[in-house]
Parts: structure tokens; C-alpha cells; sequence
């Protein structure tokens, strides 16, 4: 038989650097519930969200995803042609030809390989994890990871499960070598039994329209799902680290909705202490975006710190879900 040789890669790898994007324009309940039959007070109770920002016009996926890696790159010290892989995480790139990744590679000015990861609201944690072991591998040295949404434009305004929920936004990171391991090894899995729980239809959209289709939510199944079985995977992630929960500084769930990361929260009964990202409040759900964009939150606002410990989990359509333990990189601009 042939022997075919194999690379090795580096032997611990973390994130190198942080980037975000956050649209401009910030959409209050109020202007929500112009259109929606709900209320500003309903919407708080029910899921913490204060504030989301929707992308204009010029704010494309590409474009915001482009803005948030830069950052990364700054961030990390890392040039754009040394990236031997780009792996954007998206359920909401227009196309399913081409992929979004290498239209962005470009626009950074590289020719590293580049593909769009599809795992709903889980797409940043389980690109990470493939990322580092890009690098552990030895098939890439440096790896950039993109979570982008721009779900505004998916959305049925009128839909109560959804219309206030859902947001736009991009955050960025590079993976690369280091000296001791800054991301643990993952925790995922999925439940295609689930799958009909969140879903993307034409709903209220014309056969023509430019973006046919808008997200539909069982959102009391994800409810009864999430604050649960997320509680599991954590535990597992922080368990396969060889950590236990009292090393945890920082708990950074997928900004789905308030109520559901206090209760997973409660459920791991976290040490005290430990700080909880709750950037849904301003944020929105951004699906892929949202755990970076809350890592960047938290740091903007000295809830966490450059090299704390923290615990990642995120979940939703597939479903799907991954969670690991990280070291919290340098974030652009702060
Ligand atoms: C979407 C969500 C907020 C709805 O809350 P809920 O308490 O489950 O709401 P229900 O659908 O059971 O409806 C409860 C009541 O509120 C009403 N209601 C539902 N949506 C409403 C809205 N947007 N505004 C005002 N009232 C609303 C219902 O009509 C119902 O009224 P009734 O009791 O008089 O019949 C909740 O299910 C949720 O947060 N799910 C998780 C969704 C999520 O985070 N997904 C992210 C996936 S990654």
C-alpha cells in the first residue's frame, strides 16, 4: 500500500484576536411594534431585549462581515496572506452559490480557502472548533472565523415569535498557534429530530421577492429545549477542558433571549461571580454573530477581561450546538 503523508500542526492553539461589526442603525421596541402586535414592556418580559440593530442598505453581509474580520486581523497581528483558511458561519447568505467566504477572503485580499459553515445560531462555535483543529492539524496555520447575520431581511415583521427576536451584526476572530491552549476541546452534537423547530419559508414573501424566504420559530420548543440539554453540553465542555465550573470566569451563552441564558445559567448553577453575557439586551439575537459580538460586549463594558477564562455555548436550528471553554482574546478597539 501507498503511504500517503500527513501534516501535524501546532500543538495548542487560542484566538489570536477579536473583531465586530455592529450595524448603525439601533431599532427600538417601539418602532418594532409599529408594524408587530406586541409591546415594548411584553417584549422585555419575555426576552430581555431592549434594542437590536438592523443593516442598511450598503451594510451587506459581505460588507459586515468584511469590517468585523479586519478588525480580527488587526487585533490578532495577523496579515491577511497568512490566512490559510476562511470559514464564515451564516444562515442568512442570500445564495447557496457562491459562498459568502470567499467573496470576503478576496475582499481582505487573500486566497485562502474559504467556505460558509450552515449550523443555525451554533455556526461561530462549531467553526471555531474546526478552526483549531485546522491549525492542530497543520493544514492551516492561521484560520479566520466569521459569524454574520443580517436576519432584518428574513424576517416577517408581523410574525410574533420572530419579528422581535431576530438581528443583524458580524464578529470575527483568528485562530492560530499559541503557547498554551486558549480553546478547549468542543462539546456538539445535533437533533435533526428537531428540525422543523426553526426553519427558513416563503411565509409572507412574493415568489419574485429578493429574499424569499423568513425565519419561522417554534420558539416554546426551543424554550422547553435549550435551558435544559444546553446544560449537559456545557457541563461537558468545561469537563473535557479538565476544568471544573469554579475555573470559569465568564459564561458566554448564544444570546437567544434573556430568560433562556438565566435559566441555563440557573441550571449549571454557576459559582458566584462568574460573569454572564447578556448583550441580547441591546443586541438582539444575531444568531451566528451573537456569541463574539457578546464576548466584545463584555469586555467593552468590563464585565470580562483580556485573558479570562470563559465558558461558549450555542444552539438553535438543526438543531444544533456546540460549546468549549476559551481564553478571551485582545479585542480591536479597545
Ligand atoms: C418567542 C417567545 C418569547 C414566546 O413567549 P411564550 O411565553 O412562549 O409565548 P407563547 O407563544 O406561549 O404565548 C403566550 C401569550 O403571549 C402572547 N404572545 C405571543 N407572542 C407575543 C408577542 N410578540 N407580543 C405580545 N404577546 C404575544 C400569546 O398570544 C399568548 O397569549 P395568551 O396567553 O393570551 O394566549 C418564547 O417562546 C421564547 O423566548 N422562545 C425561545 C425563542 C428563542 O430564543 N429562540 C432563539 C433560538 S436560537
Amino acid at each position: 500500500m501507498t503511504k500517503i503523508s500527513q501534516r501535524t500542526g501546532a500543538a495548542a492553539t487560542a484566538m489570536l484576536g477579536l473583531g465586530v461589526y455592529r450595524p448603525e442603525r439601533v431599532v427600538t421596541n417601539d418602532e418594532v411594534c409599529e408594524v408587530l402586535d406586541s409591546s415594548d414592556e411584553w417584549i422585555q418580559t419575555r426576552s430581555g431585549i431592549r434594542t437590536r440593530r438592523y443593516a442598511g442598505e450598503d451594510e451587506t453581509l459581505v460588507e459586515m462581515a468584511t469590517r468585523a474580520a479586519q478588525a480580527a486581523l488587526e487585533a490578532s497581528g495577523v496579515a491577511a496572506d497568512e490566512l490559510g483558511t476562511v470559514i464564515l458561519a451564516t444562515s442568512t447568505h442570500a445564495q447557496h452559490t457562491p459562498a459568502a467566504a470567499p467573496i470576503v477572503a478576496d475582499k481582505l485580499g487573500s486566497r485562502a480557502a474559504a467556505f460558509d459553515v450552515g449550523a443555525g445560531c451554533a455556526g461561530f462555535c462549531h467553526a471555531l472548533s474546526v478552526a483549531s483543529d485546522l491549525v492542530r492539524g497543520g493544514n492551516a496555520r492561521y484560520v479566520l472565523v466569521i459569524g454574520v447575520e443580517k436576519l432584518s431581511l428574513f424576517l416577517d415583521p408581523t410574525d410574533r415569535g420572530t419579528a422581535f427576536i431576530f438581528a443583524d451584526g458580524a464578529g470575527a476572530v483568528v485562530v492560530g498557534p499559541a503557547a498554551e491552549a486558549g480553546i478547549g476541546p468542543v462539546a456538539w452534537g445535533s437533533d435533526g429530530s428537531q428540525s422543523h423547530v426553526i426553519t427558513q419559508d416563503r411565509g409572507c414573501r412574493d415568489a419574485d421577492a429578493e429574499h424569499p424566504l423568513v425565519v419561522r420559530m417554534e420558539g416554546t420548543a426551543v424554550f422547553r429545549w435549550a435551558p435544559f440539554a444546553m446544560a449537559d453540553v456545557a457541563r461537558e465542555a468545561v469537563d473535557s477542558a479538565g476544568l471544573t465550573m469554579s475555573d470559569v470566569d465568564a459564561f458566554i451563552p448564544h444570546q437567544a433571549n434573556l430568560r433562556i441564558t438565566e435559566t441555563l445559567a440557573r441550571n449549571l448553577k454557576l459559582p458566584e461571580g462568574i460573569a454572564i453575557a447578556r448583550d441580547v439586551q441591546d443586541s438582539g439575537n444575531t444568531s451566528a454573530a451573537s456569541v463574539p459580538l457578546a464576548i466584545e460586549a463584555m469586555l467593552r463594558k468590563g464585565e470580562a477581561k483580556v485573558g479570562d477564562t470563559a465558558l461558549l455555548i450555542a444552539f438553535g436550528a438543526g438543531l444544533s450546538y456546540a460549546s468549549q471553554v476559551v481564553t478571551i482574546p485582545p479585542v480591536a478597539g479597545l
